[in-house]
């Protein structure tokens, strides 16, 4: 299977922060910024596997700052790695004030993780990839490492057979 860039699955959304999609503070309801996130992240997948995906984890999401009413979110999101089935994808998303839109500001980063299924939804190969700049090459090392902690906390591995993870503690 031919290898695939970062690149190759950047998926850009850019959509309004509208009244329902707010919470009780007015700014951006966390459920609703997650699902937006999950959408634009399995198009990424897809476009790398060329086939039908499923999220599988979502293994980290960091809301660093409230995101008001009115502003313009964009989300941006690409694979940083590939693994038998699996595939992980990045998730940045900034925002900007809609009357000053040259002010952008990175409110949240996020991690999901997506696994390519059949018609009868077994997983199926995906290809490999690879990182070109210097953060997807980042991306990419680390990827190993959150794959293995994932995978110990939904009982699918043992911490003994965590080779990258034990190697942070030698
Ligand atoms: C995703 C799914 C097909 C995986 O099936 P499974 O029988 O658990 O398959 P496996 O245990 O062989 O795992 C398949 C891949 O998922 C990975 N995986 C499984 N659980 C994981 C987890 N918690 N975190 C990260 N990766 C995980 C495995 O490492 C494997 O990847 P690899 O081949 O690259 O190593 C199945 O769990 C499923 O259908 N889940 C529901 C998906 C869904 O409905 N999502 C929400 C709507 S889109």
């Amino acid at each position: 299977m031919n290898p695939k860039t970062p690149s190759n699955s950047k998926t850009i959304s850019t959509d309004l922060v509208l009244p329902n999609d707010t919470n009780h503070l007015g700014n951006l309801f966390g459920g609703e910024l997650l699902s937006r996130m999950d959408r634009v992240a399995c198009i990424a997948a897809e476009r790398h596997a060329d086939q039908t995906v499923v999220t599988v984890s979502v293994n980290h999401v960091h809301f660093s700052k409230a995101v008001p009413l009115g502003s313009v979110l964009t989300l941006e999101a690409k694979v940083s790695r590939s693994f038998s089935t699996s595939i992980e994808v990045f998730i940045d998303v900034w925002i900007e004030q809609s009357s000053v839109s040259d002010q952008r500001k990175k409110v949240n980063e996020a991690i999901y993780t997506f696994v390519a299924v059949d018609e009868q939804g077994k997983p199926i190969a995906v290809p490999p990839v690879v990182p070109e700049t210097e953060l997807e090459k980042t991306r990419f090392d680390a990827a190993l490492r959150r794959h293995q902690l994932s995978l110990i906390l939904a009982g699918k591995l043992l911490p003994d057979d965590a080779t990258e993870l034990k190697a942070l503690f030698n």
